[in-house]
């Protein structure tokens, strides 16, 4: 695996690879199986796979955690070269963002909705730090997880809205057995704040039963879910919405696919989950 630094070294390592189908998975490090799913597919898809580790300062907002984000760039170097990925960029901010840059990509509307709320600024940071990546790698094919549902719907609208020549492919989301998305971030949770941090999983279980036993009124299963997350004392609910997984609009009802999604604080630390309702006929 070739380790790489300097955003002029990625481009040229890239453009060599003519004609082979690249496959690229953005990270901001602190890997667990959630990321190596990605690489794993990326391998399976692609010709020659590059990850990359950046911990963006820009979709961070002033008060959230960019200095204590966790960072493990050692484990996570030897994680990727046991998977076979053949490169690493891992460029460091100053060279990302030199001073007086003054051109941001904002996917608009969207950018707004569900942690784009709760996260002023947060999706026009996502949205620039991929697609600048993007240009820098030219990959063929680019893999994201379903747990930032979100960040999936704004992406996918960029790369529409600006022709790019990247297919977006979208994996499942990686779970612990006792069903708590694996995130970054869980390493944040005290033992308590571990178990309470289930009701994620358990109030978003609770509304696909009551979907698939015939209640079908989003208003009545958002009741539902809000009422599983109260019952959790550890926990604050951020959002819990039914949408369109597109344009991440309120729905009425689930006829079509929808995405119910949830975010709540447990302790300081904010954590999101979701789960997809397949269109009923
Ligand atoms: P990060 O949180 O490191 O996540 C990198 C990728 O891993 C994202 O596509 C995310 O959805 C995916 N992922 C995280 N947890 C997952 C899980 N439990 N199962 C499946 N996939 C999971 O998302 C970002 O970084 C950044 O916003 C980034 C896109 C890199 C831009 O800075």
């Amino acid at each position: 695996m070739q380790c790489i630094h300097t955003i002029a070294e990625m481009k040229s390592a890239c453009r060599r690879l003519a004609g082979k189908a690249l496959g690229f998975v953005p990270t901001m490090g602190a890997l667990h199986e959630g990321h190596l799913s990605l690489v794993r597919a990326s391998k399976s898809r692609c010709d020659v796979t590059a990850v990359s580790i950046f911990v963006n300062p820009l979709q961070f907002g002033p008060s959230e955690d960019l200095a204590k984000y966790p960072r493990t760039l050692d484990r996570d170097a030897r994680l990727l070269e046991e998977l076979g990925v053949d490169l690493l960029f891992v460029p460091r901010v100053d060279d990302m963002y030199s001073s007086g840059a003054k051109t941001y990509v904002l996917v608009d509307d969207l950018s707004d909705k569900l942690d784009g709320a709760s996260r002023p600024g947060h999706f026009r940071g996502v949205a620039t730090v991929v697609a600048k990546l993007f240009e820098i790698v030219r990959p063929d094919c680019a893999f994201f997880g379903q747990k930032d549902a979100a960040q999936v719907a704004v992406l996918r609208k960029m790369v529409s809205d600006l022709n790019m020549d990247v297919e977006l492919v979208v994996c499942p989301i990686v779970r612990e057995t006792d069903g708590l998305a694996m995130s970054s971030r869980n390493v944040y949770l005290t033992a308590e704040q571990r178990r309470q941090a289930l009701v994620l999983n358990r109030s978003l279980l609770r509304v696909r039963a009551a979907a698939e036993a015939g209640e079908h009124d989003t208003a009545k299963l958002i009741k539902m879910g809000k009422q599983v997350i109260a019952e959790e004392r550890g926990a604050r609910l951020d959002y819990f919405v039914i949408v369109d997984p597109d344009t991440l609009d309120p729905v009425a009802d689930i006829s079509r696919r929808t995405l119910v999604a949830v975010a709540a604080y447990v302790g300081p630390t904010r954590l999101i989950d979701n789960v997809v309702l397949a269109a009923r006929s």
